[in-house]
């Protein structure tokens, strides 16, 4: 929808704000439960500075952490379900192998190598326990350490990260769904967006900014989430020319402990995606896995930047141990996306508390919910079950979404905080005018 068909004065059922792919699975599940939706997108649709800039995510199910085992678990059907209905394919099932340092500890970004076993077991997901020469003889690594191992799973993949967004959209609007672009939401007040140009009315508002939800919760609400988001981190994307007769089949994650390249502590989590047919051909996606610049604010954003640190050990790493890429494997292109975390590494999903809201001069407790995060690509159908469950019915008593509780105190650090976050740059939200929507053209 365009600005010249949208009704300014409509009310409606639900506001998400935010158009990434969670925004748009909570839309999408809030239209097919009857609600009347608007989705308020501050960018394009489908635009490539968040946190689903690129060609691919992973498809995981390989989990060490319990309850995210079990997410991933429940996310199998409803993926299937959104596949069934968009009529295609959303992901290629590629498989996923781990393989490294059997004593790889605890404390890194994706859990241990062998963490994954038992949740695995529990699900009845398959998997092949590898040596290192099974893993040199199937998979286009060498020079691997004697001790290396692997994991070889199956019911993972890579998701289709454009087929995605816009398949969503697709079906949004096909669900009546209102969305509009280049709307940048600057308050909400109590229940409603309200702002000095537009004022939406509604009942309910899912608030599913990214790395921008800040921007949001300060101005509407006086207090901010201690966010760490990482530029670049976990997503350092180099894709390297790769040799055509050199297949690679499935998605992987290198696991080695830190060591230090120029001087500087660097990463040796590398990870990379098989060629599909939907990237460039002979190209294929290697990264390592870290957070080389954390910022708190998405306007504190280096790109393009990228660590040279981070760069050269990757391409050491790779020279090293990976076939088909040549003997001085360049990127071809490198990009960042943002990642936003807080303390624990996991997101916030949860209602914005009632002290906050009832502080608005609103009774409406349980009607702003609220997701953080931006690596959860995996969960993005689930997610929007899960914020319309608690949308619609105020709970979502089919999952396990305790450990995303705002007001949880990680090492005894709340991850709210009542006032602007003051980091070495700050966010300047003291501007806070009301919202509006600008309309910068399509
Ligand atoms: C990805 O889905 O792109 C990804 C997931 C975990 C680590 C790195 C990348």
């Amino acid at each position: 929808m365009d600005s010249s068909t949208l009704n300014l004065t409509a009310k409606y059922d639900v506001v998400v704000v935010g158009g990434g792919p969670v925004g748009l699975a909570t839309a999408l599940e809030c239209a097919k439960a009857k609600c009347k939706v608007l989705v308020l997108e501050q960018s394009v649709f489908y635009n490539q500075s968040g946190s689903s800039g690129d060609l691919l995510r992973m498809y995981r199910t390989a989990y060490t952490e319990d309850f995210m085992a079990t997410l991933a678990f429940q996310s199998m059907s409803i993926w299937d379900e959104l596949e069934k209905e968009a009529g295609e394919p959303l992901r290629v099932m590629s498989g996923l192998l781990n393989f490294g340092d059997p004593d790889y500890g605890a404390g890194g970004p994706e859990g241990t190598l062998m963490g994954p076993v038992p949740n695995l077991d529990k699900y009845g997901l398959k998997y092949t326990k590898l040596g290192r020469n099974d893993i040199q003889e199937n998979f286009p690594f060498q020079n691997l350490p004697d001790k290396w191992v692997g994991l070889d799973m199956s019911d993972n993949g890579c998701i289709n990260v454009p087929l995605l967004l816009r398949t969503l959209h697709r079906l949004c609007r096909e669900h009546g769904v209102d969305l509009f672009d280049y709307a940048t939401v600057k308050r909400v007040n109590g229940a409603s967006a309200q702002g000095t140009a537009f004022a939406f009315r509604t009942d309910k508002i899912a608030l599913t900014p990214g790395a921008y939800v800040n921007h949001i919760l300060f101005p509407s609400f006086g207090f901010t989430l201690d966010v760490n988001i990482w530029e670049m981190a976990s997503r350092v994307s180099g894709y390297y020319s790769i040799d055509p007769s050199i297949e690679f089949k499935k998605m992987w994650f290198h696991f080695e402990g830190d060591s230090t390249y120029g001087g500087k502590p660097v990463s040796n989590l590398f990870y990379g995606f098989p060629a599909v047919p939907w990237s460039p051909p002979n190209m294929c996606r290697i990264a390592v896995d870290t957070a080389t610049n954390v910022i708190a604010d998405p306007d504190q954003r280096a790109y393009p930047v990228i660590s040279p640190e981070d760069l050269e050990n990757t391409r050491r790493w790779i020279h090293e141990h990976v076939l088909g890429v040549g003997p001085h494997p360049v990127p071809v292109f490198a990009g960042t996306c943002l990642q936003t975390n807080v303390s624990d590494n996991m997101f916030v999903l949860d209602f914005v508390p009632e002290r906050y809201i009832r502080a608005q001069g609103s009774n409406a407790d349980k009607s702003i919910v609220i997701f953080t995060a931006g690596w959860a690509m995996k969960f993005v159908p689930l997610l929007g079950r899960v914020l319309k469950d608690l949308l619609v019915d105020g709970q979502a008593p089919n999952y396990d979404i305790s450990h995303f509780d705002i007001d949880r105190k990680p090492d005894d650090k709340p991850i709210i905080r009542d006032g602007p976050v003051m980091k070495e740059r700050d966010m300047s939200l003291n501007v806070c005018a009301g919202s509006s929507i600008r309309r910068l053209g399509h």
